[in-house]
């Protein structure tokens, strides 16, 4: 079960966190992996972890956000069995300390982003009769989170574009689904904490970790094995649909 020999998978932001999670575990099963990534070394530093598994990984340097590059990658690529939009960025503050600048960074990785790689994927899928796209959403895609303006927004948007690829593609033989972790444990989570709670990062640290009900944050592994099972041939009943993984955060905080 969960083999994805033969295959060729492509993953946006694979040289950290949940990506790299992502990336590591579908070359275990067998996949032959893309990383596109801005970070050089970090994704280097995945496909080489892959490479002394025995597994095969390539990573490509680009920023998502431009369609030039994402094309450019894309081309070298090829063959695509499995897209997974998992690049994103964070921000932190509500509607009054999100700046027009801030609005257009987010959007332009973590919508325009996905959009770029799916607008050079699907007539590569279409053609050679099928494939799997998963974009990384998030809670805040569904539930009001304070403090997540321009993020939220980002989320939902994800959320929407999975929908619309899924109905136009499904005669196509491509699926479209979204997972929504809530926190994860990851260079994302560390990375925001100390830029806007410098000073009191155990505390928030903490507060984080509980407002999941289980009371901990994922694993960048725990997300993985969801992304694996549903880019697998085992889930081909699977499209259009949203997957939380949040330790309760939907559904029983109350
Ligand atoms: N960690 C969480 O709590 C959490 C929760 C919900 C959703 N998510 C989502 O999961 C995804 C991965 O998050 P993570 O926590 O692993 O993040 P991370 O910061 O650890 O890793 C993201 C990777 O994306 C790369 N990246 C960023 N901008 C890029 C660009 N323009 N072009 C190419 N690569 C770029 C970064 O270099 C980095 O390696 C994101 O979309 C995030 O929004 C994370």
């Amino acid at each position: 079960m969960f083999n994805l020999q033969n295959k060729h998978a492509v993953i946006t932001g694979g040289g950290s966190g949940i990506g790299r999670a992502i990336s590591v575990l579908f070359a275990k099963q067998g996949a032959t992996v893309h990383i596109i990534e801005l970070n050089k070394a970090a994704a280097e530093q995945t496909v080489a972890e892959i490479e002394e598994a025995g597994s095969k990984a390539f990573s490509y340097e680009a920023d998502i956000s431009k369609q030039e590059q994402v094309l450019a990658v894309f081309a070298e690529i090829g063959k695509v069995d499995i897209l997974v939009n998992n690049a994103g960025i964070a921000h932190v503050g509500n509607l009054e300390n999100t700046t027009e600048a801030d609005l257009d960074r987010l959007y332009n990785v973590n919508v325009k982003g996905a959009y770029n790689a799916l607008y050079a994927v699907i007539p590569v899928m279409k053609a050679n009769g099928g494939g799997v796209v998963l974009n990384m959403a998030s809670i805040a895609s569904s539930v009001g989170i304070s403090d997540r303006f321009a993020y939220s927004m980002t989320k939902g948007a994800i959320y929407a574009m999975s929908l619309s690829v899924a109905r136009d593609y499904i005669n196509d033989n491509i699926r479209c689904n979204t997972i929504s972790p809530a926190r994860v444990h990851t260079p994302f989570v560390d990375g925001f904490i100390a830029k806007n709670y410098a000073g009191k990062e155990a505390e928030i640290f903490e507060k984080l970790s509980k407002s999941q009900p289980i009371g901990r944050m994922g694993k960048p592994e725990e997300v993985a094995a969801l992304a694996l099972y549903l880019c697998s041939d085992e889930a081909g009943f699977i499209t259009g649909t949203d997957y939380p993984i949040d330790g309760g955060f939907i559904k029983l905080n109350n």
